[in-house]
């Protein structure tokens, strides 16, 4: 099939990548020529691990092209998929401007016959509002369909080529037809292709999303009362997570889920149910609770400088919203740094892939290691903030010799406290006592 994807970002680009490998001539269209320009340089920017590989593959074989002209994207088509971003306004719903400015665009391009898919994540009621849209435009019905897009940073590709399952909306069965032929190699192993209408699968994203979120939350709740409560959350996660009607899944404590899903959709998702009077208690819940663990490692670390930390210089390992990213999108990371330089501390960062993203926001006013242990030196403290690999096998030692007191804020739970304690550290994990 001929493809056009509009948005090249973490989701465009790994949606097109995907189904040109699958044999598909796909264009991939954006705004920002710089991002063109080095993709078509074989050039990819962003880091996600197997991305590289796979543009360059189907670029060479002349099946992948990337440009900045909606002409050249859009005409012949037979499938469009919108891919642009959906970043929270003020209120927390998500602002469509981006994807209306598609629309209007690529609407004198499209096809009689092609289908245009919104694989951003877009409030209940935006395919219906693009079908209106394109009817005005082109004064004849224009096929839309939804296909919200569940890949994980990180892991997309494997998410994409192997997805769980496929959730499309769509008005017409030809439609769902059209999409289901598209993904059937990506369906072999009998994953579900799931038909819906538009507004349930439009629905669809922001639950899973909204749920997952949910989960964070709530275990991040309980371990700060486990910490209080001389409990562990770890032996409590193992003693709830073997109940089968549970699970282990996204029951991990930490500092606050990040990124550029989970806070914006369930902010939509409250503003959606706000919209139509009802009061999304848990939803806001969920988000408050988040916007305070964000706080939490901050706050441990001022109180164990006695609330002042001029002059301290403070070590911290992981900027990057989740490990295998480079995306520091609404990172815990971006607000302890905020906090830490308000309150006059000295920092230096380490992150394996995304310091650029992080120096392009702070500039000097942040120190930039060139690895974990170089970051530690003569420093008061270290706090980990994303569960990186390279991290969780550290030389000890060689931390301890670089560091001016032994300190660690995990704010992962990488390390066993009593295994730190009989190193010499003063461990502070998240859910359980210091030691
Ligand atoms: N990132 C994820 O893990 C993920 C997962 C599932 C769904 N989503 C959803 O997918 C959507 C895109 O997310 P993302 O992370 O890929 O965003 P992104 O910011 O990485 O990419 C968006 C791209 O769209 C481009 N763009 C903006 N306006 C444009 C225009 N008028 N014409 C052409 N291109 C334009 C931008 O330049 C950018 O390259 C969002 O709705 C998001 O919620 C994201």
């Amino acid at each position: 099939m001929r493809i056009g994807v509009v948005g090249t970002g973490y989701v465009g680009l790994v949606t097109g990548t995907c189904f040109a490998d699958s044999g598909n001539a796909v264009t991939c269209l954006d705004i920002d020529a710089g991002k063109v320009a080095r993709l078509q340089r074989g050039e990819i920017p962003i880091y996600e691990p197997g991305l590289e590989e796979l543009v360059e593959r189907n670029a060479r074989a002349g099946r992948l092209r990337f440009t900045t002209d909606t002409a050249e994207a859009i005409r012949g088509a037979e499938v469009v998929f919108l891919a642009v971003g959906t970043p929270p306004a003020a209120d927390g719903s998500a602002d469509l401007t981006a994807l209306w400015k598609v629309v209007d665009a690529i609407a004198p391009h499209l096809t009689p016959a092609a289908v245009v898919v919104t694989k951003s994540t877009v409030p209940v009621g935006t395919c219906a509002g693009i079908e209106r849209r394109l009817r005005e435009r082109l004064g004849r019905d224009c096929r839309v369909a939804s296909n919200p897009e569940f890949l994980k940073e990180g892991a997309a590709i494997e998410d994409f080529q192997k997805p769980d399952r496929v959730v499309v909306g769509v008005r017409a069965a030809e439609v769902g037809e059209v999409l289901k032929t598209l993904y059937a190699p990506f369906l072999r192993t009998e994953n579900p292709f799931l038909v819906m209408s538009p507004e349930s699968s439009e629905m669809t994203k922001y639950v899973a999303n909204a749920l997952l979120a949910t989960k964070i939350s709530f275990i991040n709740e309980v371990a700060n009362l486990c910490e209080r409560m001389e409990a562990d959350i770890d032996d409590v996660r193992r003693g709830i997570g073997h109940d089968s009607r549970i699970g282990f899944a996204f029951l991990f404590p930490g500092a606050g889920y990040g990124g550029s899903c989970f806070p914006k959709d369930v902010q939509a998702l409250a503003a959606m149910a706000r919209g139509k009077g009802l009061l999304p208690r848990i939803l806001t819940a969920v988000h408050d609770t988040n916007l305070a663990q964000k706080k939490v490692l901050g706050d441990k670390i001022t109180a164990h400088f006695g609330g002042d930390l001029t002059g301290r210089r403070i070590a911290i390992w992981g900027l990057a919203f989740k490990p295998r990213t480079d995306d520091v999108r609404d990172a815990p990371a971006i607000d302890l740094i905020d906090k830490l330089l308000a309150s006059g501390a000295a920092i230096t960062v380490y992150d394996p892939e995304a310091m650029e993203n992080v120096r392009a926001m702070y500039g000097d006013r942040l120190t930039y290691a060139a690895g974990g242990l170089e970051a530690l030196d003569g420093a008061d403290c270290l706090a980990i903030v994303t569960e990186w690999g390279d991290f969780r096998r550290p030389d000890f030692d060689a931390m301890a010799s670089r560091m001016k007191a032994k300190v660690i804020f995990d704010g992962r739970n990488l390390y066993a406290p009593q295994e730190m304690q009989a190193r010499g550290f003063a461990y502070h994990a998240i859910g359980k006592a210091a030691v």
